[in-house]
């Protein structure tokens, strides 16, 4: 039947069940007279059909998501031009627009991204069509491009992680799942046979590459920190000895700078140097990179014999030379590693960027004759302004500039978990990491209002250079109120979080 779609019961993402919508989906019913406006005006975020709530729970449909609203697109009249009422009623769907996203950048506390930017200088820009399709180290015949920026950001990366400039190949990619399926696509390529591991706790871009390259794909477990169970590694390693391993390493929350940039360092970042770290998507943990290496060695897998992805997107610029911390470096047996660029750095379109071997890429890639370049990457088009924004940011802030944002980030996360705990709600933080980890709301309107990222029983909010203490209070003085009335006549308790964070960071009537 046209427009009938089926419903993912809520958390059946995980498990595949579907059961059917009970009502035909609609569009119609959800085109207002004009636009979406803020939150609470025109019963956005309030009601069943707007916010695609039943019974308090969220649904997703697929193909087709209820909470979506939709901007048709109508026929200009015949007399619109003479008129100009196309054009008002334009100008008018984009005045209440932007004013929604006013509204919704200062209620985001759950995705991390850093929506704090300024690029007002590169507006200039928008009138041409920057595309950067093919390789970016050989020129396509299409002129408007912006290679020599995403060299200059890619030199940049590869500085970082210790690769040479003529030893290293990389791109900008569309965000941190590009770096994922580029750089698994590459490990596979590599070792055609080779089985993927990763924990279970990696992002679902992982899992993705697995199936869309119909992988075979070992999961490993999680220690309570959300880090891989190195143990369990082994374990699996052990039984699939006779294949070569493409394993994803979460490598989350740092950036790592050279030696020589360590002078730029604060004593507060020193400091933290000396305690445990922790990258994963919702509870910021870090795998052991050199474990994993020595797992990989006492299983008998020769460096010959297996490639590590290294996943960097969530906080992969946050956390300048961590001294203890596995050091991510192609200095040691590496294969590649992603970052996201939407996200500490902030960006106003998604982006990201990957590196890896040149000896590499040469397994995967295929000279275009009509491109007159290699074609190497995902993507055919690339998007051509996202290295400028990366190359602008980069310049404008330099290492002193991220590393006084790391700071505050981690000094606010701190100060967040200290608050939440206070007020008695079960919260987790991992020492270098600004994720802060805390028991699920139990009013599905709240974390919609606050955008906030769930899973299970636990919520995260993930403190990113725009987030201010005065964000996070208000944040915390509305949880406390609602809590209260949530929780008031016993008919319902917080969330138990122990089996996710672990006993002693969880505050529910049995934990407490
Ligand atoms: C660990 C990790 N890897 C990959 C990704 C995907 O990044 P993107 O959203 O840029 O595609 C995320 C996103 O949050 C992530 O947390």
């Amino acid at each position: 039947m046209a427009g009938s779609v089926d419903v993912l019961a809520p958390d059946s993402s995980i498990n595949g069940t579907t059961k059917s919508l009970s009502e035909v989906f609609n569009s119609k019913a959800f085109i207002s007279d004009h636009v979406p406006l803020v939150a609470g005006e025109n019963g956005i975020g309030k009601g069943e059909a707007q916010n695609g709530t039943e019974n308090g729970e969220r649904k997703i449909v697929l193909g087709k998501n209820i909470h979506t609203m939709c901007l048709e697109i109508s026929e200009p009249d015949i007399d619109d031009e003479v008129t100009g009422e196309r054009e008002a009623y334009m100008a008018s769907v984009l005045a209440k627009y932007k004013k929604s996203l006013t509204e919704r950048t200062k209620y985001h506390l759950g995705y991390p991204y850093n929506l704090d930017f300024d690029y007002e200088a590169l507006s200039q820009l928008q009138h041409f069509s920057i595309n950067n399709l093919g390789d970016p180290f050989i020129e396509s015949n299409y002129g408007v491009h912006s290679r020599q920026f995403e060299v200059g950001v890619l030199d940049w990366f590869a500085r970082l992680w210790e690769l040479e400039k003529d030893e290293y190949w990389g791109y900008i990619t569309n965000c941190g799942t590009e770096g994922n399926l580029h750089g698994i696509l590459v490990g596979r390529e590599v070792f055609p046979d080779g089985i993927l591991y990763a924990s279970q706790e990696s992002h679902y871009s992982v899992f993705k590459a697995a199936r869309m390259y119909r992988m075979e794909c070992v999961k490993i477990d999680t220690l309570c920190s959300g880090e891989i169970d190195c143990d369990d590694f082994k374990a699996k390693l052990l039984c699939h000895k006779d294949k070569p391993a493409i394993v994803n390493v979460n490598i989350g929350n740092f950036l790592l700078l050279s030696h020589s940039l360590m002078h730029f360092l604060s004593p507060f970042l020193l400091w933290l140097l000396h305690i445990n770290i922790s990258g994963t998507t919702v509870k910021g943990a870090v795998d052991d990179l050199d474990l994993v290496i020595k797992k990989l060695e006492e299983a008998g897998f020769s460096h010959d014999r297996f490639y590590i992805h290294c996943d960097g997107a969530l906080f992969g610029l946050m956390l300048p030379f961590v001294k203890r911390a596995p050091k991510v470096s192609f200095k040691k047996p590496i294969g590649s590693v992603s970052v996201s660029g939407h996200k500490f750095v902030g960006c106003p379109m998604p982006c990201g960027v990957q590196i890896t071997r040149s000896e590499h890429v040469k397994a995967l890639s295929r000279n275009v004759e009509y491109l007159s370049s290699r074609d190497a990457t995902i993507m055919g088009s690339r998007n051509g302004h996202a290295p400028i924004f990366l190359w602008y940011n980069l310049n404008m802030k330099g290492y002193r500039g991220f590393q006084k944002e790391v700071q505050k980030c981690l000094r606010n996360a701190h100060y967040f978990k200290g608050r939440l705990v206070d007020a008695g709600i079960g919260a987790m933080l991992n020492e270098l990491s600004s994720t802060v980890v805390f028991e699920r709301p139990h009013d599905e309107e709240f974390v919609h209002r606050w955008q906030l990222a769930c899973e299970g029983n636990i919520a995260h909010v993930v403190v990113m250079p725009n987030v201010t203490i005065e964000k996070l209070d208000a944040f915390l003085n509305e949880l406390v109120q609602k809590r209260e009335e949530w929780f008031r006549d016993g008919k319902c308790q917080p969330y138990c979080i122990a089996s996710a964070v672990g006993h002693k960071n969880c505050l529910c009537a049995i934990h407490r």
